[in-house]
């Protein structure tokens, strides 16, 4: 999904993908970044620095339990003197309900929260965003979503302890949050950023290689989304965008070796933090169709990890784009750059041989959807791209999207 490339938190995500040059762009992200075997005291010990005196613990399923994380940051808050309440279940594909039952306990006077502390993936990081700009916003936060509300114009302060590197919302200012009961899967853009992360690629060590290769495909799709853009100049941040691809790809090769390998897990964590923190696509026009249809993929259905349906809509996508002649000398210089070829058909080949390699779906069917299922999900995607959020490469009509999503079966 779209960083925002502006303080301005009016930005609509669709002001954006106009800016192609280096003219008019801003970037800034002010958030304190620890990486480190020690980054849990760390951001807990800036907590402190602060002055906070009490913060909401958000947390999702469980895992932070069972791999001992979570005795180790309560640890640390007594040991530095602050007060903690919690909220656990945020699940993948974050719900409103959740972010309203956050909202509610930081609005109530009683519980003195002054900030909160996101301890997981996107999925808490995004809901904790939601509460804190929910926090302190009259209405109901999920309007802000629908554009039936003006902006949120103050948040509680937020840190986040990161559990899994994928969605670069540790560093960032976006909040997906779904509706089921509507059938929506919706980004927004909040005024702040994370005051700090903690990035232990030690607590990493543990996922399971499903959610490790889900975190691959997200941060790839990520840049390939920001660097598929409009024709441009921009060459410098092209080029970061190019060299953090293949960063990710050889940091990838390393873990698939050796899970442990701490500077491997290190290197992944920074360069999945900066493939969505507004640094790898400042000044390009960026094309955000694949992550579009994805959202609409898993609003059909909430089992569906991100990463996985970014995988089956890209497999599909690039060649698209190729055959019809868009971004001819992006794709030129991808080929080059990433996969040493002259050859675009060569490159997107070793692009599938890559997915391959990380086990990634590539088909409708491998997320347990049918042919049958492609209305519902083009009539999501139409209806969001109604709302505001539609890319400049390619205007997605009913139609080519479903001749996309029919190439993935
Ligand atoms: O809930 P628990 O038990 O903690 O388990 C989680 C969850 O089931 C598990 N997990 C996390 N850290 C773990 C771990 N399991 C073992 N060991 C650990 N160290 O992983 C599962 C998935 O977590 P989730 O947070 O859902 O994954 P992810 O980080 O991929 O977040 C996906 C969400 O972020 C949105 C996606 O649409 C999706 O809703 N996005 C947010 C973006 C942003 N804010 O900028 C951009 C992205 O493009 C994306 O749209
Ligand atoms: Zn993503």
């Amino acid at each position: 999904m779209p960083p925002s490339v502006d303080p301005n938190p009016h930005l609509s995500p669709t002001h954006t993908f106009v800016i192609k040059k280096m003219d008019g762009v801003s970037f800034y992200a002010d958030t304190k970044m620890f990486i480190s075997r020690k980054a849990v005291e760390q951001v807990i010990e800036a907590i402190k620095a602060d002055g906070i005196k009490k913060v909401l613990c958000l947390l999702g399923g469980g895992s932070t339990k069972t791999t001992g994380l979570w005795d180790r940051i309560t640890k640390s808050l007594k040991e530095n003197g602050i007060e903690y309440c919690e909220l656990w279940g945020v699940q993948p594909n974050p719900l409103i309900s959740k972010v309203r039952e956050g909202v509610a306990m930081c609005k109530d006077p009683k519980n003195k929260i002054e900030a909160v502390l996101a301890i997981g993936g996107g999925s808490v990081i995004d809901s904790c965003k939601a509460i804190t700009a929910g926090a302190k916003f009259e209405g109901d936060i999920w309007d802000v979503y629908l554009h039936k509300a003006a902006p949120p114009t103050d948040q509680l302060p937020f840190y986040t302890i990161l559990t899994l590197s994928a969605t670069a919302s540790e560093y960032n200012q976006g909040a997906v949050i779904s509706s089921p009961e509507e059938g929506k899967k919706l980004p927004y853009f909040f005024l702040n950023r994370p005051v700090a992360t903690a990035i232990d690629p030690t607590v990493q060590f543990t996922l399971p290689w499903r959610q490790v290769m889900c975190g691959a495909v997200d941060a790839t799709s990520h840049l390939l989304e920001q660097y598929f853009s409009t024709p441009n100049e921009t060459d410098s941040t092209r080029q970061i965008n190019l060299a953090l691809q293949r960063s990710i790809i050889k940091s990838m090769e390393k873990i698939k070796k050796n899970e442990k390998d701490y500077e491997a897990r290190a290197n992944f964590c920074w360069a999945v933090s900066l493939a969505l923190n507004g640094i790898a696509g400042l000044g390009l026009g960026q094309d955000w169709n694949v992550h579009y249809i994805e959202h609409a993929i898993s609003a059909v259905d909430d089992k569906i990890a991100h990463g996985e349906g970014l995988a089956v809509v890209s497999h599909a996508y690039y060649k698209f784009l190729w055959k019809r002649g868009v971004a001819k000398e992006m794709f030129e210089e991808w080929a080059q750059v990433v996969y040493g070829t002259s050859n675009v058909e060569e490159a997107l080949k070793k692009f599938d041989e890559l997915l391959d390699f990380w086990g990634a779906p590539k088909k409708l069917t491998d997320l347990g959807l049918k042919e049958a299922d492609i209305p519902k999900i083009v009539k999501i995607e139409q209806e969001q791209n109604e709302m505001g959020i539609n890319s400049p490469l390619l205007r997605l009509t009913a139609d080519l999207t479903t001749e996309i999503l029919k190439a993935t079966l």
